[in-house]
């Protein structure tokens, strides 16, 4: 009998896990039955992104974090498909950090030629899984949103990619009750414009804060003050932008800090992170973790450690995202086209551990970004995904690493080369602290937002950079 594979989410893990099985079967293997379920009328997870918060049209709580103006935070060229390259779906090279638009564009450009969205249940939430020990199948009930029925579908394998920046952690802050502003969580900021002359408060020190700390900046803030627990995280800010220890309380529209300090706000946004939340899986099949780089109970990352059918795609914290994807989805693709043999228990337990070792002994951001290029390294050593030069993005994440450290506001105006095809990213035609249209159009065909190029023009010659 045909084995039947279930596939939850259809964002950028499950879009890969549809294209590991397309492409095993234009080279002539015969794949199981495939169903994807996604409970938005549109692929793309994140990237989809609404202006909705809280319920969406259907009543579900709203999937995407993303927010207007929202520009990839990481080169491009570290997360580009191997099988399918920037250039290839431009058709000429573009800048190291679009905006959301061009990159759910790059996305879809893969999955759609490839002829996999029949394969996805738009509509469509998982409700609940259940699975039988005797028979080793997977019951899965599903509510069609369109139509308002419940079904059930019977896999034997099951491959959950729902994300997990989705849920927000909102921690309790004494006295927040009563502040007067506005106070939100991360997942449902949908853009800066309304800060504009506002002095706003951050609480959290990672890319959420950080970044809706820029762009809160770039939209006019009177004032940004980042709120950290573990540590500042030490950018060069500009004049307006100051960090301060853990909020201890709140009085009326003052927050008191650590270091005994205290200042008026007018808005305050909890950049806290998110939860991994599974509420359609019964607890003995629910990953439970913080945000890492390797969630324990996952064999390579990805393959349960107590039911070896189920499978994790993107479950863990992201330097690389799609082409990590594709990777995963490569090798749980062939883990069940018994391409692979899964060790027993026991070593597969050995071989977490060695990586949750590894991981509790990273001592910065460059050995955490090494660390999953090792990772991938040795998923695609498995599969027949096509090898990369991984120690090449590795070193491009600490050139933006250091690039972000000089220059926080202006790290995303500078071009990267591409690993995949040697192509040198275009410089953009306008600066990112000056670009106020992030539309897919304006992006591609411009003209300049810029009133001053030069700073740009300076970093270009620096490294001596063609332009196209
Ligand atoms: C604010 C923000 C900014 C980011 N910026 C970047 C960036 O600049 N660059 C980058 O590379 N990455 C970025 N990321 C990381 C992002 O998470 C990944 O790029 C990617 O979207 C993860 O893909 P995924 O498929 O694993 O999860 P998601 O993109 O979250 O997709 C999961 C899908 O599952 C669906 N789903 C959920 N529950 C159910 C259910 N019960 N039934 C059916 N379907 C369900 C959702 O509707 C969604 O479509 C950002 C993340 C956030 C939160
Ligand atoms: N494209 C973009 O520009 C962009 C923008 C935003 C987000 N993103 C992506 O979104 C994903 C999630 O990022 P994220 O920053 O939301 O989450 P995150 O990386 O998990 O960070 C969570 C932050 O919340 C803090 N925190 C948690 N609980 C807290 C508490 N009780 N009190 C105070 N602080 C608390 C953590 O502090 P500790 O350090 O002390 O744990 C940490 O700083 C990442 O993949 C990121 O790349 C991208």
């Amino acid at each position: 009998m045909t084995l039947r594979v279930g596939i939850i989410g259809a964002g950028p893990s499950g879009m890969a896990q549809l294209r590991a099985f397309e492409s095993a079967r234009q080279d002539g293997t015969e794949i199981p039955e495939v169903v994807c379920f996604e409970k938005q009328s549109d692929w793309g997870g994140q990237w989809n992104s609404s202006w909705r918060t809280g319920l969406d049209a259907s009543g579900e709580p709203v999937h995407s974090s993303m927010y207007r103006h929202l520009w990839s935070n990481g080169p491009k060229e570290c997360l580009e498909f191997a099988d399918y390259t920037f250039d290839e779906h431009f058709g000429r090279p573009i800048s190291s950090f679009p905006p959301r638009e061009v990159l759910f564009d790059y996305i879809k450009g893969r999955v759609e030629k490839s002829d996999v969205r029949k394969y996805v249940r738009f509509n469509t939430a998982a409700r609940w899984v259940s699975f039988d020990e005797q028979t080793r199948e997977f019951t899965v009930v599903v509510e069609d949103l369109a139509a308002d029925k419940t079904e059930t579908y019977v896999f034997d394998k099951l491959v959950v990619s729902v994300g997990h920046f989705s849920v927000p952690n909102v921690p309790e802050f004494e006295g927040i009750n009563t502040f007067p502003g506005e106070v939100l969580h991360a997942h449902d900021f949908r853009g800066a414009e309304r800060f504009a002359g506002k002095d706003i408060l951050l609480i959290g020190s990672s890319y959420s804060a950080e970044d809706i700390g820029v762009q809160s900046h770039k939209m006019g803030a009177r004032s940004v003050t980042f709120s950290y627990r573990s540590g500042p995280m030490g950018f060069d800010w500009p004049e307006s932008a100051v960090e301060r220890p853990l909020v201890t309380h709140f009085d009326g529209r003052t927050a008191h800090f650590r270091d005994g300090t205290t200042r008026e706000f007018d808005a305050v946004v909890l950049c806290t992170g998110y939860q991994h939340k599974y509420p359609f899986l019964p607890g003995e099949l629910s990953l439970k973790s913080p945000n890492v780089l390797y969630p324990a109970n996952l064999y390579k990352g990805v393959q349960w450690q107590d039911n070896t059918n189920l499978f994790y795609l993107g479950a863990q914290d992201q330097y690389y995202t799609f082409n990590m994807f594709d990777s995963q989805a490569w090798f749980v693709r062939d883990v069940i086209l018994g391409r692979i043999e899964v060790p027993a228990a026991e070593e597969r337990m050995a071989d977490m551990q060695r990586w949750l070792d590894r991981q509790d002994a990273l001592a910065c951001h460059e050995a955490e970004a090494d660390y999953q290029s090792d990772y991938i390294r040795e998923l695609i050593g498995l599969t027949d995904y096509p090898e990369f030069d991984l120690d090449a993005v590795s070193s491009l994440f600490k050139q933006w690493m250091k690039d972000k450290e000089e220059n926080i506001l202006g790290y995303r105006d500078i071009p990267h080369r591409s690993v995949m095809t040697g192509t040198m990213a275009a410089r953009h035609h306008t600066r990112w602290l000056s670009a106020m249209d992030d539309s897919l159009e304006r992006y591609l065909h411009g003209p300049s937002e810029d009133v001053d190029t030069g700073t740009l023009e300076a970093i270009v010659q620096d490294r001596q950079l063609t332009t196209p």
